[in-house]
């Protein structure tokens, strides 16, 4: 198979020619129609993001495909049939704390490092194993949507985390980095999952106006402007009656008065679900015991999604509440995928999808 390698951290991928995957028990062989490609794509490969990956490899974080070949024990999945590729593999002998890989992305912690030396490629080739239960069927598409259902891997991410804080219908959520890729995905999910209001914040008010415009009245755009109190007190008076949770998507750049801001603007009962980036001292945020139990306010981290979001976010976009026609797509052939990575670099935001064709 045709695939784009990562010889070594800071090289650009090169097109190669790997073996063809061999099918297995307890997993499948996908041909690889549309791959996503996320804007620090080349921050992995250049190894400034440091994540755990062992080159050489087929890089590439889930995809969109049809079923080439089944193990022996599946039981429903169709040759042909249209599945998506989900990238987040979890051991199967320790399910009550599972060591987890990204296919392809990043194997996070030593103790995952078999997963990712069995499931090593990703979606940048024209094949992929994977396990069986990380094929989920899409129903039918045209190849030429291929790529807009790669918009699956970006809308999840908010999904898990609107599931994990149990986000009711009609209630208030403040999305924290609104204008970001996840953040301005967990908009639009929110507002799917009901979402009376979706108070979205950022530092830019233009581009979260532009969120507003499209995906209407519900969106509050609340510019950002870096004094903790007087942020809160917009973020309260756009929110006009209980914030019910918040939804950070900070990044790494941000600081822990920022992800404050919004977490302490929560009503009694309120839950504050943390899926950023903050790390080091940045992500020491400074919660008051006394109103955590007086407030009963949950705090949860959640990373990705549980695997049952996965059907579930599919007929969502089914039923018309998720519309992938919000974005803007470019799609790049297999040979070109550094101009994919450097195009997804230079084009990052809530709208903005480059998508690699292994197909093309
Ligand atoms: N938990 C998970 O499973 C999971 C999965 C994927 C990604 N993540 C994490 O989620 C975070 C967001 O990812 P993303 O791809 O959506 O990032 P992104 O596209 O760069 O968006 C981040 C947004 O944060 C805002 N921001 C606020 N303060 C900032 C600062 N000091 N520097 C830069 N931007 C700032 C920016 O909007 P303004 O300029 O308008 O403020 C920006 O649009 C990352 O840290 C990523 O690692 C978590």
């Amino acid at each position: 198979m045709k695939a784009a390698v990562l010889n070594a951290f800071g090289s650009p991928l090169d097109i190669q020619t790997l073996p063809d995957p061999l099918p297995g028990a307890g997993s499948v062989i996908v041909d690889i129609v549309a791959a996503g490609v996320t804007s620090y794509a080349a921050n992995v490969f250049n190894g400034s993001r440091n994540y755990q990956l062992d080159p050489p490899v087929a890089p590439g974080a889930g995809g969109i495909g049809r079923v080439r070949a089944t193990g022996p024990d599946s039981t429903r999945l169709r040759l042909g049939e249209w599945v998506y590729c989900e990238p987040t593999i979890r051991s199967r002998d320790a399910l009550t704390d599972p060591d987890t890989i990204l296919q392809g992305w990043t194997y996070r912690t030593p103790a995952a490092r078999p997963l990712h030396a069995f499931y090593h490629h990703g979606s940048f080739a024209e094949q992929m194993l994977l396990p069986t239960e990380n094929a989920t069927p899409l129903g039918d598409i045209r190849p030429d949507e291929a790529g807009r259902w790669t918009a699956l891997g970006r809308l999840l991410v908010p999904y898990g985390g609107l599931l994990a804080g149990d986000l009711q219908a009609g209630e208030t959520v403040v999305v924290s980095g609104a204008s970001g890729g996840f953040g301005g995905a967990g908009v639009a999910v929110a507002l799917a999952m009901g979402a009376g209001r979706v108070v979205a914040t950022g530092r830019n008010l233009a581009a979260l106006e532009d969120i507003a415009a499209r995906l209407g009245p519900r969106v509050r755009p609340v510019r950002m402007a870096g004094d903790e109190a007087a942020d809160r007190a917009r973020i309260v008076e756009a929110a006009d009656g209980p914030v019910d949770m918040v939804l950070d998507f900070l990044p790494r750049e941000a600081s822990a008065s920022q992800v404050m801001a919004a977490a302490t603007a929560v009503r009694h009962g309120g839950r504050i679900v943390l899926m950023g980036g903050l790390r080091g001292a940045a992500g020491d945020l400074p919660l008051n015991y006394n109103w955590l139990m007086h407030n009963d306010v949950t705090v949860r981290g959640k990373w990705m999604y549980e695997r049952d979001a996965i059907p579930r976010m599919i007929r969502l976009i089914r039923a018309g509440l998720v519309d992938l026609g919000q974005f803007e797509m470019a799609e790049f052939p297999l040979d070109e995928a550094n101009a994919a990575v450097a195009h997804a670099a230079a084009n990052a935001g809530p709208r903005q999808l480059t998508v690699l064709r292994p197909d093309r």
